[in-house]
């Protein structure tokens, strides 16, 4: 797409008053047409605060989905409607009930990458980035955390509650093995090793530092290393290349790529806004008891 097209779309984004959002790992194109890009909690409290009619959501369905949640007045457009995120799809509503029926009374702390109706089932969402102030923001000192068992390690290695896991997992964060981490450092032994909380234990008692996508993305720009090995998916080593032209980055592993991350291109988001297709609404039975998980984080100001 050449820089009329892009023009094109973001003349039509205005007419629409249309805001559009990516995710960090979105491809570079779309990373540089969007009015703001981050990691999934600033997406979700831009989408909150935002006073445009309709959200471009560039992403997967449910951070959508998360937008529609949080502004229901808003049409919600997902460029992509095939662009899903097999993490959310390791957990279902009717699983989840019969968890909750097998355990004692506990919350139920949900991943943001979940459907909105297991949210809706949920005493309080989390991201990558708060986790851990969110377990500890809960006077309970046993709950669960669904749906990435890694997010739930992790968690529970740095708090003193209870912390009882879901068997999903994110399979591009799972796919990185402490050895391609050696492999990596061997060929870059100057490099700081930066993992994601959805990486393996193993992986993540090697790092160096543990972040959310912006996490890293702060770190790198604040650091006085030179260069980094990021144990995240890929589309992130561009944003912090652009950011930080003196550095150097290098990815844990190249199979750390997300392929629902990589749906969207340009021509996507252009036909959704001539078109107006694309929305993704959540129905109000699901949608109210999904925003007081989602908004329980979101006061927490984490
Ligand atoms: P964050 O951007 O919140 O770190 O999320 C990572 C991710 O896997 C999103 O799909
Ligand atoms: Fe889901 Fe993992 Fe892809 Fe994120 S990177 S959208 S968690 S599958």
């Amino acid at each position: 797409m050449n820089g009329a097209e892009i023009q094109s779309i973001k003349d039509l984004a205005k007419a629409r008053k249309a805001v559009i959002l990516a995710h960090n790992y979105q491809p570079p194109d779309i990373q540089d047409l969007a009015d703001l890009c981050g990691d999934s909690l600033e997406l979700s409290r831009k989408a909150a605060q935002t006073d445009a009619e309709v959200i471009v959501f560039c992403g997967v369905h449910f951070m959508a989905e998360t937008a529609s949640i949080l502004s229901p007045e808003k049409t919600v457009l997902l460029p992509r409607m095939d662009a899903g995120c097999l993490m959310s799809d390791m957990i279902t509503a009717e699983a989840l009930q019969m968890k909750i029926a097998a355990l004692p009374p506990m919350p139920v702390v949900t991943y943001v990458n979940s459907t909105a109706d297991v949210k809706a089932l949920s005493t309080i969402c989390c991201t990558s980035a708060n986790v851990i102030q969110v377990v500890n923001s809960l006077a309970a000192d046993e709950m669960l955390l669904t749906p990435d068992r890694n997010l739930a390690m992790y968690a529970a290695s740095r708090t003193r509650k209870k912390i009882h896991i879901w068997e999903g997992c994110c399979p591009t964060h799972e796919r990185l093995t402490s050895e391609d981490v050696r492999k990596a450092r061997a060929e870059h032994p100057q490099a700081v090793f930066i993992a994601h909380p959805e990486c393996r234990p193993e992986v993540l008692a090697i790092a160096d530092v543990i972040a959310s996508t912006s996490g890293m993305l702060r770190h790198a720009a604040q650091s006085k290393q030179k260069e980094f090995i990021i144990g995240t998916e890929q589309g992130l080593l561009y944003p912090l290349g652009k950011a930080n032209p003196d550095k150097r980055f290098y990815p844990a592993s190249p199979k750390m790529i997300c392929k629902n991350m990589k749906k969207i291109q340009p021509a996507d988001v252009l036909r959704c806004l001539q078109t107006m297709t694309g929305e993704v609404k959540v129905p109000e039975e699901i949608r109210v008891p999904a925003f007081k998980a989602v908004e329980k984080m979101i006061q927490l100001k984490i």
